[in-house]
């Protein structure tokens, strides 16, 4: 399966862990004033929770949507220190990342987990973005395919086909993230090919032709043509650049340059 079709590309921000409340308003208003008229693009800006209502109210009347980085998968109740889906839609929240490596690695959330969050986030009316990809010894090992079977089948397990009209998938290479080490453009490729594939056979070829694919790891404005450009990379899930508005809006730039719209001027 090796559809480019009408998949509309999305290009999220995940500013991870940074910004006050004061930087992510800045930051948010050096990105609508660089990122006007971006039809063809979908835009999501993911800011820590504590400045998810100010960016929400900054970005008001943008193109820009809001999404999230993570969330809990009660509905409500004791469970300090997270935070619900109905707690992220009431600030804007349209869109929250699951799975996310750093999650993953460092938190040590499981599959089983991913899976429930992702599960209630789409029952409270959020679309996700889920996050996979395997670690640079398992690449090393000739395990990424493996691994990214694994980490789809438990983190989808139970969705449907309809579920997918809120699914978003970014494949993530672990040693890409973070460390400059950009996947080449033929390794994201293969890998999201195969991610494709995989939901054409275990879901269905409408699904595997409709989801969107998100590369992230290390894209930066230099990069971003050469891996948006693959027929199977729907987009990119950008860490270290979306903190740069320039840098962020020129990955944007590139995708609309991809797919052969006006180049416009930053
Ligand atoms: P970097 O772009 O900083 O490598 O981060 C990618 C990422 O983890 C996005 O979720």
């Amino acid at each position: 399966v090796n559809h480019q079709t009408a998949r509309k590309p999305v290009i999220g921000g995940n500013w991870k862990m940074n910004t006050t409340l004061q930087e992510a308003v800045d930051l948010a208003v050096a990105l609508k004033l660089r990122l006007t008229d971006i039809q063809d693009v979908e835009v999501i800006v993911c800011p820590p929770f504590t400045n998810l209502h100010a960016v929400d109210q900054t970005l008001a009347g943008s193109d820009l949507e809001l999404g999230a980085q993570d969330v809990f998968w009660e509905k409500k109740g004791a469970y300090t220190g997270e935070i619900s889906a109905d707690m992220l839609r009431s600030v804007g929240v349209k869109t929250v990342i699951v799975g996310h490596s750093e999650r993953r690695h460092i938190l040590g959330e499981s599959s089983e987990a991913v899976n429930k969050k992702g599960r209630a986030a789409l029952d409270g009316g959020l679309r996700i973005i889920l996050a996979v990809g395997e670690t640079g010894d398992e690449r090393a090992t000739g395990m990424t395919e493996t691994v990214l079977d694994q980490q789809l089948r438990e983190s989808l397990n139970g969705f449907t086909e309809e579920d997918f009209a809120s699914v978003i998938v970014a494949y993530e290479p672990v040693w890409a993230i973070g460390t400059g080490l950009t996947a080449t453009p033929d390794q994201a490729q293969v890998a999201h090919e195969f991610i494709r594939n995989w939901l054409g056979s275990e879901f269905a070829l409408e699904v595997a032709a409709s989801t969107v694919i998100q590369y992230g790891g290390s894209v930066t404005s230099a990069n971003a043509v050469e891996l948006l450009g693959q027929p199977d990379v729907d987009g990119a899930l950008v860490g270290g650049a979306s903190l740069k508005p320039d840098e962020f809006a020129g990955i944007v730039q590139a995708q609309q340059l991809v797919l052969g719209g006006p180049a416009r001027a930053l």
